[in-house]
């Protein structure tokens, strides 16, 4: 497959998509949100000039501006940048545009104090574009700024297996002898073992600093959350921000954050 027929399944995809929506659509969606915003405030420094790459509609970006800090968000999909242009009009700590994870020519090295990669991890097929979108992340952060990357954990495809869309007798063909799944661009999602996505950064300059299970088990057990009271989902809320750090959360978690600072 080449490289811009892979892009366009990707654009069709996210054409089809309500990303505002998905954040907010449920609990879990929603704790995916909470704490992956959690994360970046603790780390945010007062005036930080931020990137957010793979920003969609800007759920994280225009929020962060909004918050005052000074946010450019990068796209792949035009009709995502389109909307957060109409949402941002009046925002002049603002910019966005459209552009690859891959290759972030318009930005300069060293220009952003924290750098986010929330999303386009999920949608690389080979070593080359991995290493590559996160040398472009580690590239435009300054020296000391604080990069996150979400990704999908191998248990996470396996149990929304809805995501590869594929029948139960086929996944001998699709997984390897370790239980992760090949490297199929059609099928638009692509997971990682934990251990796998850390080595990604075994020779970058980078400090790690956590991975945390955002939204913990609440995609697995989403009818459960659905259902509890308000005073019942707080308590739970609590829970997962005390534990979301853990290895047995990060097993259940359908989204991951990786954290690092650049050296
Ligand atoms: C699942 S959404 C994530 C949106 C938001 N950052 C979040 O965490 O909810 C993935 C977004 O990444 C974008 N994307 C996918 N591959 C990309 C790439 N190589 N470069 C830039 N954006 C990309 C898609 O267009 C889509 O809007």
């Amino acid at each position: 497959m080449t490289i811009n027929k892979h892009k366009d399944i990707i654009i069709n995809k996210y054409n089809e998509y309500d990303e505002d929506e998905r954040l907010v659509s449920d609990r879990g969606h929603n704790l995916e949100y909470l704490t992956t915003m959690r994360y970046i405030e603790k780390y945010l420094k007062p005036g930080a000039k931020i990137l957010e790459i793979g920003a969609a509609t800007g759920r994280y970006s225009i929020t962060l501006a909004k918050m005052g800090y000074d946010v450019t968000a990068v796209d792949l999909t035009p009709k995502n940048v389109e909307i957060m242009k109409s949402k941002s009009k009046d925002l002049k700590n603002f910019r966005c545009m459209v552009g690859d994870a891959l290759n972030l020519r318009k930005l300069q090295d060293k220009t952003f104090d924290m750098v986010l990669n929330l999303g386009p991890m999920y949608h690389l097929f080979n070593k080359k574009d991995k290493n590559k979108a996160i040398s472009e992340t580690l590239r435009v952060a300054k020296k000391g700024a604080i990069c996150m990357f979400a990704y999908l954990p191998c248990a996470s495809l396996m149990s929304g297996y809805g995501l590869r869309h594929l029948a139960a007798e086929r996944l001998g063909e699709v997984m390897d002898n370790k239980g992760r799944f090949k490297d199929i661009p059609e099928e638009i999602f692509n997971a990682f073992h934990i251990e796998d996505f850390k080595k990604l950064f075994e020779k970058t300059n980078t400090k790690y600093i956590t991975n945390v299970a955002t939204d913990g088990i609440a995609y697995a057990m989403r009818e459960w959350v659905e259902q509890l009271s308000d005073k019942g989902y707080e308590a739970f809320l609590k829970w997962h921000f005390i534990t979301c750090e853990r290895l047995d959360q990060q097993g259940y978690s359908a989204h991951l954050l990786y954290i690092c600072r650049r050296k």
